[in-house]
């Protein structure tokens, strides 16, 4: 399905800088005269008397909150307890409403929406910060948003951006911000499945529901990489200026007709980064335009708007005295509001005049915020804001607009001429900016703020009094969405800090396994026995990632305490079990593989009886090796033993399941049934057997083994999936196996979508076995992760 736009944005793009324009003009003149001042002044008097009526003027008088120890979850606690954050979510809800949804709030069926959604998120972030005493909150964790995308049937659409948003980190180049281009897009997917959601009624029934949703989520990210591929990388000093030259233009080709031109070979190292970007944009703009009504694409129009004045702003040079008012302000009103309204555009939804008018006239109020909060940084980076033009201009260009007073022109403009003096609106806007001179004052301590106040609000020394003493004053300004992404950006960056460190562990306790797994020979030993152990070290020493013995290193050394030396017989038995099922598996009889751990199969090095004796003795030497555990109580040793041959005696019996099913339909039940026991069943073992010598409770492993029932699940699963689109080079085993064998596993049986959605499953379910674990469990986090997301 290919449309055909008719593009035309020479003519919206020369509308749109017209209305910039007067409404540039309104403000020129409102800012001139001066009349923002007093009406602000008294909004300020009705802005605390709002305050007074809902109890909270005590707050200005008594330092009630503990020694302002930041907005975070134990914040929220403080407001529950002292019955604030009813009003708090209230003003956060509703900012969100009015900035992303472009809502009036005086209408009523706003504000029972926003009563709504209010009481929705009280609920879940009471439930998700009960009893945690640290910052550690699930409110937006993975588990959350996979039981809400089960919640609205959108799960494919969900795996799908997490693999879209795992696939961008890993391209976002050095030299830019890569939590900030994730925050970026992820605000955007949000965005547009707001405006989406807000699209859909009572009436929708749940199937077109879903479908929108989906819908929303592929358009939101469609869009929203847009932001990190071609507004900050064209910011950054990634490419060299020929090459953004000639991105700039491919680029401006595709927003002018709706298709991402070809483009020969990118020379020099950002070649692959290149490809990537003009690939993947391809596939967006593609996206984009088969979900655009015929002939007419607002999309593509506001696109080219918000491009063609980024690109006027990205030209402006410091240096260079002579930029007129206009100069400076009409492409930030015009990129500032094309950035919103694209939002609501690309869902295609409906015209409605309201929302483009208070959109429009909004943007700039956001832009000379984020701008002021940045003057310093941008100052250092040489870019032209009006803030940094007017701190370097300010005494050789009188003509110049003070910036901060615009900004305050703006919020005047809002609150009487768009929102008509509307008293919530007055309430949500001014504690907005009070809060963001806050977050400023603490950012840059009190000193540089006074200086800075001294340059840009001298202009106005009563109306600046009363936001100064506020500033000083009001605790209650702060807004759930600054949390959020406070919360959001620490924990990509903890995130992205412990799994490095976690990677380096794996390595490091991967490599000490490895020394210990070879066989010693002795000196007088038979030939043939000759021959099995080096049977035995061939298949050991193939390139595997001993995660069964990595778990029980972890385990048993991190959250028991054992002495690492002491557990190195465990650690090899688990090792010698694993790759004997791995022998048998291969061999011509089970799976018929001829590549493991990157070499060829034993049996093609040896033959099928060599191969399977080896895989015997490989058991045998495992049961030798955990009779030598000699540092623990011999009871407990008595029952790893135990416990270890009914494992062995378990993945027998998975493995013939997994044979005998062989082309059959099989239910869900079955499928997690066979996997649990040739898979599921060793990482249980894993777990178990450090547990077993450590003694733990029954609650623990319990917890222990349902955690190790879908951890296992996922994994075979994820091994299934790897089969189908894997690389075989990176694996060190053939792909396209279970195909050809006719095996019945997830992928074949359910798809592979419906694989990956069984496999989320069951990493929500494992996750949530975790949260109930008593112990720090950290490392089990990682280890999920790292099964659900692994590559090899
Ligand atoms: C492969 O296990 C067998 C399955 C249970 C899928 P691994 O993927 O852990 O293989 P190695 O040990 O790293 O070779
Ligand atoms: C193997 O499952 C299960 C075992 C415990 C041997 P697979 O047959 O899918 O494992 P691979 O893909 O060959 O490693
Ligand atoms: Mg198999
Ligand atoms: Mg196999
Ligand atoms: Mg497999």
């Amino acid at each position: 399905m290919n449309k055909e736009l008719i593009l035309d944005v020479d003519t919206s793009s020369r509308q749109a800088e017209q209305k910039a324009k007067q409404y540039f003009a309104s403000l020129y003149k409102i800012v001139k005269e001066k009349t923002y001042a007093p009406a602000l002044t008294e909004d300020f008097r009705l802005w605390k008397e709002h305050h007074i009526q809902h109890g909270s003027w005590l707050s200005f008088l008594s330092p009630r909150r503990k020694s302002n120890a930041g907005h975070n979850y134990s914040y929220i606690q403080w407001l529950n307890r002292t019955g604030k954050l009813d009003d708090y979510l209230d003003r956060s809800i509703s900012y969100i409403y009015m900035r992303d949804l472009g809502k009036a709030l005086d209408s009523p069926d706003t504000e029972a929406k926003i009563q709504r959604v209010a009481a929705d998120v009280k609920q879940r972030l009471l439930r998700s910060t009960k009893g945690k005493q640290d910052e550690q909150s699930e409110f937006f964790s993975l588990v959350e948003l996979y039981r809400w995308a089960q919640k609205e049937d959108v799960e494919t659409a969900v795996i799908w951006v997490l693999e879209k948003l795992r696939n961008v980190a890993s391209h976002i180049p050095e030299g830019m911000n890569a939590e900030h281009a994730q925050r970026k897009l992820i605000k955007i997917i949000v965005g547009v499945v707001l405006h989406a959601s807000e699209e859909i009624s009572e009436e929708t029934s749940p199937e077109e529901r879903a479908r929108r949703l989906d819908e929303a989520i592929r358009l939101g990210y469609s869009y929203g990489l847009t932001y990190p591929f071609i507004d900050d990388l064209l910011d950054a000093q990634v490419l060299t200026d020929q090459e953004k030259a000639e991105y700039s233009r491919v680029i401006r080709a595709a927003l002018r007709t709706g298709t991402v031109p070809q483009v020969g070979e990118w020379t020099g190292e950002n070649n692959a980064l290149m490809l990537y970007i003009h690939a993947e944009l391809t596939e967006a703009f593609e996206y984009i335009k088969q979900h655009q009504q015929d002939a007419q694409s607002q999309f593509f129009e506001l696109a080219y708007t918000f491009f063609h004045s980024q690109e006027r702003d990205r030209a402006k040079d410091l240096s260079d005295a002579a930029y007129t008012n206009e100069e400076l302000y009409i492409p930030v009103i015009l990129k500032s509001a094309a950035s919103r309204l694209i939002a609501r555009s690309v869902i295609r939804a409906p015209l409605d005049q309201g929302f483009e008018d208070r959109t429009f006239f909004y943007g700039i109020y956001n832009q000379l915020a984020d701008d002021f909060a940045d003057m310093f940084d941008d100052t250092k980076d040489g870019a032209v804001t009006s803030y940094t033009y007017y701190l370097k201009y300010r005494d050789q260009r009188p003509d110049l607009i003070n910036p901060y007073e615009l900004y305050w022109t703006v919020i005047y403009y809002l609150i009487h001429e768009v929102y008509h003096s509307d008293a919530k609106s007055r309430e949500v806007i001014l504690s907005r900016a009070i809060n963001g001179l806050k977050r400023f004052k603490a950012r840059i301590g009190t000193e540089q703020y006074n200086r800075t106040m001294d340059i840009f609000a001298s202009g106005n020394p009563a109306l600046n009094r009363i936001i100064q003493r506020l500033v000083q004053k009001a605790d209650d300004v702060d807004f759930f969405d600054k949390l959020l992404r406070d919360q959001f950006i620490n924990n990509l960056k903890n995130e992205r800090k412990l799994k490095e460190e976690f990677k380096k562990t794996i390595q490091e306790t991967r490599e000490q396994i490895n020394s210990t797994l070879q066989i010693a020979k002795s000196e007088k030993l038979l030939a043939t026995k000759e021959i099995l152990v080096d049977a035995a070290n061939y298949s050991l020493a193939g390139d595997a990632k001993r995660l069964r013995p990595i778990i029980t290193w972890f385990m048993g050394v991190q959250e028991y305490g054992f002495k690492p030396e002491s557990i190195v017989p465990l650690l090899r038995s688990l090792e010698y079990m694993h790759t004997a099922s791995l022998i048998f598996d291969d061999l011509p009889s089970q799976d018929n593989a001829s590549i493991r751990r990157g070499r060829s199969t034993l049996h093609q090095i040896h033959n099928s009886a060599t191969a399977e004796l080896t895989g015997l003795y490989l058991i045998q030497k495992a049961i030798q090796d955990q009779t030598s555990l000699d540092q623990f109580d011999p009871k407990a040793v008595l029952k790893l033993i135990h416990y270890s041959s009914r494992t062995t005696e378990e993945l027998c019996m998975g493995q013939l399941m997994d044979l005998n099913a062989k082309g059959k339909a099989l239910t869900l039940e079955q499928l997690n049934m066979i996997c649990f026991y040739k898979t599921g069943i060793a990482f249980e073992a894993a777990l178990l057997m450090p547990a077993i010598l450590a003694n733990v409770d029954d609650q623990e492993i319990s917890l222990l083994k349902t955690f190790a029932y879908h951890a296992g699940i996922a994994f075979q699963i994820q091994d299934d999936l790897l089969d189908l689109e894997g690389d075989a080079h990176l694996l060190g085993k053939s792909v396209g196996q279970d195909a050809l064998n006719n095996t019945s596993n997830f992928v074949t049986v359910l798809g592979q979508e419906g694989a990956k959605k069984e496999m989320w499953k069951h990493y929500c379910l494992a996750t949530e076995a975790l949260r109930e674990m008593p112990r720090r469990t950290t490392f089990l986090q990682h280890i999920l992760n790292y099964l659900v997301n692994r590559d090899r």
